[in-house]
């Protein structure tokens, strides 16, 4: 069932969303060779606690961190760890849920150490804009198959795949609701689009094959063939104007290099 928002939620969930895009502002000033993943999880969990919010992953079906953390050919859900150690050229992408005041915000952003190869540049600039492609489509009268089509078949012809294991979900009180949002469909499918409907939308693209296995720790996914794996998430809220990015970055940037 998919459970509509007043203007009073949706506002709820903006704060929520404002402190989660501080948070990546702040871990892009922190992402640098020699981090370890834990050290990105630590900073995120402060930031997000020192602002009166709660880091809503901690705990959820178990999972133990406020962040996950994957790097290179991990897809999602990489455990951050001090042993993790950051190296010039990775691609690491930092996920998270923030709770505040009873509603959820959820995003996740990749991001480049250091100097990255060509290689590693284009599937980032490809990933984002195919989240940016997929948020277009999110209107009243369309349907939630156009979002993964949008996406779909614009990373396809680049030659990169869309994972298929992991798709993005409606979100509020609680992390996940419905509808399931798949980044990969036909247009005019799926449920309608309707006003108030909040979800997230979350490409996870691979410039290999899009299927994944799971580490022995029974969360983290990676690609079958080690390719690389790249994901930018957006919480998003469909008004009668069109969507509204909860989560955006650019709000609250000195610069605009980015989101
Ligand atoms: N933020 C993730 C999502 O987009 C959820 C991570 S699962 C958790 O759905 F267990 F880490 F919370
Ligand atoms: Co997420």
């Amino acid at each position: 069932m998919i459970i509509i928002k007043t203007l009073e939620e949706i506002e709820k969930m903006k704060k929520a969303g404002e402190i989660l895009a501080k948070t990546h502002l702040e871990l892009r000033k922190f992402i640098h060779p020699g981090v370890s993943t834990a050290e990105i999880d630590q900073v995120a969990e402060n930031f997000i606690r020192s602002h009166g919010a709660i880091p809503a992953q901690i705990g959820y079906k178990d999972y133990p961190y406020a962040t996950c953390t994957s790097v290179n050919d991990e897809i999602c859900h990489g455990f951050p760890l001090k042993e993790i150690i950051l190296k010039e050229g990775d691609l690491v992408t930092v996920d998270m849920v923030v709770l505040l005041d009873g509603y959820m915000a959820d995003s996740a952003w990749s991001y480049g150490v250091g100097q990255v190869s060509k290689e590693v540049a284009d599937l980032m600039a490809a990933t984002k804009k195919s989240l940016y492609l997929g948020i277009e489509q999110a209107r009243v009268g369309n349907r939630i198959g156009d979002i993964g089509h949008a996406i779909q078949s614009y990373v396809e012809p680049l030659g990169y795949s869309v994972v298929r294991d992991f798709i993005g979900h409606g979100i509020g009180k609680d992390m996940h609701e419905d509808p399931q949002v798949p980044h990969y469909g036909r247009p005019g499918r799926g449920p309608r689009i309707m006003e108030g409907m909040v979800f997230t939308i979350e490409p996870m693209i691979n410039t290999g094959a899009w299927m994944s296995k799971l580490d022995s720790n029974g969360w983290t996914a990676r690609t079958v063939d080690g390719s690389l794996s790249c994901q930018y998430e957006h919480t998003l809220a469909v008004t009668a104007d069109g969507p509204i990015i909860l989560t955006d970055q650019s709000l609250w940037s000195e610069d605009d290099s980015d989101a």
